[in-house]
């Protein structure tokens, strides 16, 4: 024998004695799909959720923003300022976790906060680490990722197939991390920018509130009996209608009508709550016996004639102007309603010629700043204010 056949035979019987290592398959890599076949309710409600739709892929909103600040969401091994993207953190859960930042690469990433990513938390760590920073999304949690080949252990949750392999999983989630508010705070409670400006934070706001803290008790009814997984917010202006109370009441002084509107937020998180450029702004109009307006507070959005009417979280610079999130520096004002507050507003209007004053609650996605920059990368929905609440009198 050369020493080349020597060497042929060799290598052909070590590639032959060494067996190729199947890939373990992990839970987070197991797709909402698979679940879908026993859990179809479920599945139909949670696929037409923002949690289905959080990648930048399938999210027009995030996707305008990702695509700013960060960059493109097909490209693997993205980095900002070396940095793995931190969006990705909440928004694309099972790809963090990999480290991987190409998000059509597996069904699993495509899902967003996918069912796994819920169903394999085994213990909330807290957002806040040692140093005080932030440890954000998948990072405040610690998973199981044992799926283990079919075998006959009873234990499990019945034997599933994904991708074509019988996969079986120990329901561990299933514990104080799925029964209390732990389950959202990982994503929910806070998040800063990299200058330390809190964006969201509906977990501090609803810690400074009484009475209960449970996020499923409105965000996961049972209906029908089962747990709703739509986890609706502010995309379903029926969601954004339960949290406002507007009433109205006139009284005619010397030279004036006037008008008071009590708004009531009956939430135990702040209205609205979220993403900082959620806002809810209100329209008045007076009109005369026939018909026409005679005085309204404000033509378009009205951020610019009347401030008191807008709800909103206002982020700036250091020179005090209003800053998108990315760059904000400071936290300018903010006159969204608190957890359960009831406020006041006033406005005199004039005295002759109204027969019908009208008050309009508007919610909208996003500011005007935001529309008119990110405009034709927009559908028309997050550009549309959605009707929240009325009020009407006639004099
Ligand atoms: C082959 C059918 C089947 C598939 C596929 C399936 N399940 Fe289930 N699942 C069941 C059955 C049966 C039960 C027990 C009865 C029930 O609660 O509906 C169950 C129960 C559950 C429960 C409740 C467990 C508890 O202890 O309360 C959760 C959560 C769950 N499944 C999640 C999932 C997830 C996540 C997936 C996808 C990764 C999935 N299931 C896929 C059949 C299935
Ligand atoms: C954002 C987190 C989250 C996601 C995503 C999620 N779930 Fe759940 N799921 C929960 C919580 C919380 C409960 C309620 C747990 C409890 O109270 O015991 C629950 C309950 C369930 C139950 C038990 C329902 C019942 O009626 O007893 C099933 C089954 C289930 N989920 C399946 C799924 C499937 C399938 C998906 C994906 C299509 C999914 N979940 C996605 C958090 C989540
Ligand atoms: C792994 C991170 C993660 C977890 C855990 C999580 N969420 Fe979310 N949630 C998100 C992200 C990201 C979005 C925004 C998606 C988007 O609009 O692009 C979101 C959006 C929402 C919305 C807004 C929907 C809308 O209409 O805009 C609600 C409500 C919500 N989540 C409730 C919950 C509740 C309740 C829980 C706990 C049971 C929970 N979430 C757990 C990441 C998470
Ligand atoms: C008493 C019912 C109630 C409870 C409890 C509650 N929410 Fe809400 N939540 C609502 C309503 C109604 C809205 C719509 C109004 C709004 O956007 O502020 C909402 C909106 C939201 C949104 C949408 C924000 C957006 O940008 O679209 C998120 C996120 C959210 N809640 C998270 C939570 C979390 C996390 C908890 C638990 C810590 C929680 N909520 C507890 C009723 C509730
Ligand atoms: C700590 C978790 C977390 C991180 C990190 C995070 N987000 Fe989010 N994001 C959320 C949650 C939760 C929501 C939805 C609820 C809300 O408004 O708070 C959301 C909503 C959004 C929305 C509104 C989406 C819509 O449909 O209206 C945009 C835009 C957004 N995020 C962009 C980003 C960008 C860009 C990054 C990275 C620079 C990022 N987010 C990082 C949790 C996070």
């Amino acid at each position: 024998m050369s020493v080349l056949t020597h060497f042929v035979v060799w290598a052909m019987m070590f590639l032959l004695a060494s067996p190729v290592q199947a890939e373990e398959k992990k839970l987070r890599h197991v797709a909402a799909k698979d679940c879908s076949g026993c859990h179809q309710q479920i599945y139909d409600q949670w696929k037409h959720s923002m949690h289905a739709n959080s990648t930048a892929l399938s999210d027009p909103i995030h996707g305008a923003f990702y695509q700013k600040v960060m960059g493109d969401p097909l490209k693997e091994g993205l980095r900002k300022q070396g940095k793995y993207p931190v969006c990705l953190k909440c928004h694309v859960p099972a790809a963090a976790r990999d480290g991987k930042t190409k998000m059509d690469a597996l069904p699993a990433y495509q899902d967003g906060v996918g069912c796994t990513t819920c169903h394999s938390m085994t213990a909330f760590k807290g957002v806040k680490n040692e140093k005080g920073g932030l440890r954000l999304g998948v990072d405040a949690y610690a998973f199981s990722d044992n799926v283990i080949q079919a075998s006959s252990d009873s234990n499990f949750h019945p034997e599933i197939e994904s991708a074509g392999q019988k996969v079986l999983f120990k329901m561990v989630g299933n514990s104080t991390v799925l029964k209390t508010n732990a389950v959202c705070m990982g994503c929910h409670e806070r998040r800063n920018n990299l200058n330390k400006v809190p964006l969201c934070q509906t977990g501090d706001e609803i810690a400074s509130a009484p009475g209960s803290t449970d996020c499923q008790l409105c965000h996961m009814p049972v209906t029908n009996g089962v747990v709703d997984h739509s986890f609706m917010g502010g995309h379903t202006a029926k969601m954004v209608s339960r949290g406002l109370l507007m009433t109205m009441k006139n009284e005619e002084v010397k030279t004036a009508n006037r008008l008071t509107l009590t708004l009531r937020n009956k939430l135990p998180h702040n209205l609205p709550t979220g993403a900082p450029f959620r806002n809810i702004y209100i329209k008045v109009m007076a009109f005369n016996d026939a018909g026409e307006v005679v005085w309204r507070n404000a033509k378009g959005h009205p951020l610019k004639e009347d401030k008191q009417s807008v709800l909103w979280y206002r982020l700036g610079d250091d020179q005090n102007k209003n800053a998108p999130p990315p760059k904000a520096t400071k936290v300018l004002g903010d006159s969204r309603l608190k957890p359960h507050e009831v406020r006041d507003i006033e406005y005199l209007l004039p005295k002759e010629g109204i027969s019908r004053i009208e008050a309009k609650a508007y919610y909208s996605l996003l500011l005007p700043g935001n529309i008119r920059s990110f405009n034709t990368q927009l559908p028309e929905y997050a550009k549309q204010p959605k009707l929240i609440g009325a009020a009407a009198i006639t004099l």
